[in-house]
């Protein structure tokens, strides 16, 4: 199918695009019957071949329409057009990424963070109490919209209501989907994924969003990820390695519990994370307002587990240089990953503004 405007999709009428990517587009579109503005999400010509890419298609549909939760979009309707072309109507989301947001405005303020994780929690707690795993949570796949009628910067860390998009790669942890995904392949966008996300293991579960959502974090506060490297093979080492900058080394005016918090959401056993992203955004809230002086413990904590992260790096460091090649040599690396030839990048351009008070 030609996706021009003025064409109709389902009981849509297509406007303007909103994102072409690989995997397809995304439209601005009227809806006739209902005579209201939606986003039309299509599958790429060249994916529509692949029974796969269609099936995981319509997964993100009927995902999305059992999570109850208003964090997480509406789903209007779903289908295939005449020609055969998978589509999926969602609820138009008047706002802006929060990738797109960081470029306009840069770092997040601590408060902006919290509010946006208690969101979040609110996402992905309904995802994961129906067992369902996202898989890709960046700043890209977070919309921004303005409540209490508000227009402009979001400025306001209550005036922001956050919403988490693209279930297409995400897994139904007790159905049939986890079929759809092969062993050893691996699925994400490489700046977020979890050690063993970057794995391709088959038994990803809940806590590969926690860890994405601690990179966000550390983004928005930050304003770089805390794991990167020139290449696709350097970026998976230094997740391997586990080693990141603290937080606060980065921007001074962070509360230094902080620095304990990402210790804990970007642990590399799976087990030592934040059991529930609400407990996370809990702890969050608690170490925003912790005074520096009651950190001494946590970073006492952090300097105990300090060794054992560096003399496993060591060792991942002489062993990985198989793994990492066979994972970048892997035809089966997909969706966002970057070429394994190029620094990875999520398209996030992001501008760091001198910040004197990060508590706000
Ligand atoms: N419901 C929506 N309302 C407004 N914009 C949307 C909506 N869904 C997606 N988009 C836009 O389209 C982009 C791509 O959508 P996404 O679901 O993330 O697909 P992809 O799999 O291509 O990443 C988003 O980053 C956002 O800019
Ligand atoms: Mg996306």
């Amino acid at each position: 199918m030609t996706v021009a405007p003025g064409q109709v999709v389902g009981d849509a009428v297509l406007i303007h695009p909103l994102q072409d990517g690989g995997m397809g587009s995304v439209w601005m579109a009227t809806h006739r019957r209902l005579g209201r503005a939606v986003a039309v999400k299509l599958l790429a010509k060249d994916h529509v071949t692949s029974p796969s890419a269609t099936e995981r298609f319509f997964l993100e549909a009927r995902i999305i329409s059992q999570i109850s939760s208003p964090h997480v979009p509406e789903v209007i309707e779903y289908g295939v057009t005449p020609d055969g072309t998978p589509f999926l109507i969602l609820a138009l989301l008047d706002g802006v990424t929060l990738a797109q947001w960081i470029e306009q405005h840069g770092r997040l303020t601590v408060r902006q963070v919290a509010s946006l994780l208690d969101q979040l929690a609110g996402a992905l707690g309904a995802a994961h109490a129906l067992g369902v795993v996202h898989r890709d949570v960046t700043p890209s796949n977070i919309i921004l919209t303005h409540t209490r009628g508000t227009r402009g910067a979001c400025a306001d860390e209550a005036a922001f209501h956050a919403t988490l998009i693209d279930f297409g790669i995400a897994k139904w942890r007790h159905a049939g989907s986890a079929a759809l995904t092969r062993p050893g392949t691996t699925l994400g966008t490489p700046d977020y994924m979890s050690p063993e996300q970057l794995e391709g293991s088959v038994d990803v579960d809940e806590r590969t969003d926690i860890w994405s959502v601690g990179v966000v974090a550390y983004v928005c506060l930050t304003g770089r990820p805390p794991f990167s490297g020139e290449t696709f093979r350097e970026l998976c080492l230094a997740i391997y390695c586990g080693t990141f900058t603290p937080a606060t080394a980065l921007r001074g005016a962070l509360p230094q519990a902080i620095d304990a918090w990402f210790e804990e959401a970007l642990a590399s056993e799976r087990n030592r994370r934040f059991g529930s992203v609400a407990a996370m955004s809990k702890a969050f809230e608690l170490a925003a307002t912790r005074k520096n002086r009651d950190t001494g413990r946590a970073l006492q904590r952090r300097r105990r587990h300090g060794w054992p992260a560096t003399i496993a790096c060591a060792a991942v460091g002489a062993g990985l240089g198989i793994a990492v090649a066979g994972l970048v040599a892997s035809p089966t690396t997909t969706h966002a990953a970057s070429s394994p030839e190029t620094a990875p990048s999520n398209g996030v351009a992001v501008a760091v503004a001198p910040d004197a008070d990060a508590s706000r």
